[in-house]
């Protein structure tokens, strides 16, 4: 939510901070500005809408300078507009602040600096931190922040200039993510690493409570109790390559193609010799321990998570449960050192997720996360970390992540399936061999997208449908609903398909698209006379189930034919169509699908 770059260094500094913002503009996308310091003042430009209006305002303007610092925007304290965007200055223009996070004392801070005669011109909490550096400055910019920070409670992450300090960025973090590019006589820092592939894979990922001095050739680091602290630093795999569009037109699209290849990889760092290998995060003796298992997440991440209790149970016969993170914080869960609490991020960012490990620390639980990004704040809470290797995933709505959320869940059922001594050797090689053979699979299925390209044209003037399943596939449903609804803006409902006669079938008339999900053998007979029931009413019916299902077909208006498998792994398949549906009808309304209204990629606020 929202991002943040910076630089210092002799690059076209305007240049590193526009490309920078374009890479993190799914953070946010209401507005977005820049500021350098240039001839000893502190040059501010910022525009409401997307980065495009600030990149065409600042063609032509000299903006020389070696130092700058840039924002992009989802709004949380104040609309969208130019007004609101980053960097706030400080009244007397010494001082310049991005910043992403929220600050919660602004009120009071704001107030405390009105009466000493400090006129405000924004609506937005992150004014109140440059009006506070310009009210405590004393000479020395880095003590000034620091001293600035100890007042000011919340979450942030901040890059400061002042125009005094040319050769001096300063930045900040508190529970919002930060990371420091380091390059040869030039630094950077940017929201997520993404920013910097362009320029540097060598960073230091900043800690809570951190504060750092860049100059050209130095980077120091202090933590909370302010000492000089050495941070690891680490060497980021990925591509730029991975991190653009590679001839796609968007990269929701490229991503539901990378599908295959992210499984492979997954599939490939966590089979050895064909078993399941998660010893580096449950040793025999922490499976032994285990009584209950906890699965928290949100959105997408949440509805693998569905998937990952469904496997956790039927193949591990595990005690699972999946709950959605804000509301798992608060409901006071039964948990005790023999409870496994799993955390599900593609982010590692998420403040509810983030929120919700705290508790179950608190509570004394063994923690894991399954998160997609190195070093990530989750990733660095949770006692142990699972990657997934879904590479850079840029598009705001989520595919290829959840994908290899599945993966994981799956794999690491089967590794405590097999210490549990709850599977046949026969079996356990049989759902090896399942989950190896998904990607072949992905690829038929994405070989036909154009079939499912003419049932979007279809949905695309609907305001409203369902989406429905049994066991499984009401997982998925839940999935594919909610694809369609942030990339569409149809308003469509997942429903257990036996749920839907107790109330909400009143609401289907002419012409109402429901998707259904059948792939579940034992209950097909049951899907089809829910598919029935709503066809009498008017229902327009699009199913999703294994090729050749003649009778599934018969009853569907639409029918989209997947690769048999083994259906307790048909999730992996089944939500293939979905997300292609999701993506094709927002291509068929017209809609920015990587950057669809109202959101942002990285939910960084509670
Ligand atoms: C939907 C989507 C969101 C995220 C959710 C959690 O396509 O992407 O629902 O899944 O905001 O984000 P992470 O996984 O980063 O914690």
């Amino acid at each position: 939510m929202c991002g943040i770059v910076g630089y210092i260094g002799q690059r076209n500094t305007k240049k590193v901070i526009l490309q920078g913002l374009q890479t993190l503009e799914y953070r946010g996308y209401d507005s977005s500005g820049m500021a350098l310091i240039s001839k000893g003042e502190i040059i501010v430009e910022k525009k409401v809408g997307r980065i495009q209006n600030l990149i065409d305002s600042v063609e032509g303007k000299d903006l020389s300078s070696e130092i700058g610092i840039g924002h992009t925007r989802w709004a949380t304290h104040g609309v969208p507009s130019d007004t609101n965007s980053h960097p706030h200055y400080s009244m007397d223009k010494s001082v310049a602040v991005v910043h992403n996070g929220i600050i919660e004392n602004y009120q009071s801070l704001k107030k405390d600096l009105e009466e000493k005669g400090f006129i405000f011109s924004s609506e937005t909490d992150t004014e109140v931190i440059s009006q506070l550096i310009q009210d405590m400055y004393d000479g020395n910019i880095l003590n000034t922040v620091k001293k600035a920070l100890k007042k000011i409670k919340g979450s942030y992450a901040i890059g400061v200039l002042h125009k005094d300090h040319p050769d001096e960025l300063i930045c900040a973090r508190e529970h919002s993510p930060l990371v420091i590019g380091i390059g040869e006589n030039e630094n950077f820092i940017a929201s997520d690493v993404s920013a910097l592939l362009e320029y540097t894979k060598e960073v230091y990922y900043l800690e809570d409570g951190d504060i750092a001095l860049l100059k050209k050739g130095e980077i120091e680091i202090f933590d909370k109790a302010n000492n000089l602290v050495h941070r690891e630093r680490k060497h980021i795999e990925w591509t730029l390559e991975q991190a653009t569009k590679g001839g796609f037109p968007h990269f929701m699209l490229k991503e539901i193609f990378e599908q295959p290849q992210v499984i492979e990889d997954t599939f490939n760092k966590r089979v050895l010799n064909g078993r399941a290998d998660f010893s580096d995060v449950l040793t025999f003796e922490d499976i032994k321990k285990i009584n209950k298992i906890y699965i928290i997440a949100c959105g997408t991440a949440y509805h693998a998570g569905l998937q990952g209790q469904f496997a956790l149970q039927k193949i591990a016969k595990l005690d699972s449960s999946t709950d959605i993170a804000s509301e798992f914080r608060y409901s006071d869960p039964f948990i005790d050192e023999n409870t496994l609490v799993i955390f599900v991020s593609q982010s590692g960012e998420t403040s509810d997720t983030l929120a919700a490990l705290k508790e179950a620390k608190r509570k004394k639980a063994m923690t894991i996360a399954i998160t997609n990004v190195v070093g990530s704040t989750i990733s660095r809470e949770a006692d142990k970390v699972i990657y997934t290797l879904a590479g850079p995933e840029i598009a705001v709505a989520s595919t290829k992540a959840y994908i290899t959320q599945i993966t994981i869940f799956y794999l690491l059922a089967l590794y405590i399936a097999e210490i549990k001594n709850t599977i046949s050797k026969e079996k356990y090689l049989e759902y090896i061999s399942e989950i190896k053979n998904m990607s072949e699979k992905i690829d038929s299925i994405l070989k036909n997208s154009n079939e499912i390209k003419n049932i979007a044209n279809l949905l695309k003037n609907k305001k409203n449908g369902f989406y429905i399943g049994r066991g499984l596939d009401y997982k998925i449903a839940v999935e594919g609903s909610l694809k369609i609804k942030e990339v569409s803006y149809i308003h469509t409902e997942a429903f257990a398909s036996g749920e839907l006669k107790h109330g909400t079938i009143a609401l289907i008339e002419k012409d109402t698209p429901v998707v259904v999900i059948a792939t579940q053998q034992e209950l097909i007979e049951k899907s089809i006379s829910n598919i029935k029931e709503v066809k009498a009413r008017g229902a327009n019916i699009i199913t999703v189930g294994f090729n050749n299902e003649k009778n599934l077909e018969e009853v569907s208006d639409n029918f989209i034919g997947i690769p048999k498998c083994n259906d307790l792994f048909s999730g992996f398949l089944s939500i293939i169509p979905l997300q292609l549906l999701a993506y094709y009808t927002s291509i068929a309304k017209g809609i920015d699908v990587d950057k669809p209204r109202n959101l942002a990629k990285s939910v960084t606020v509670e």
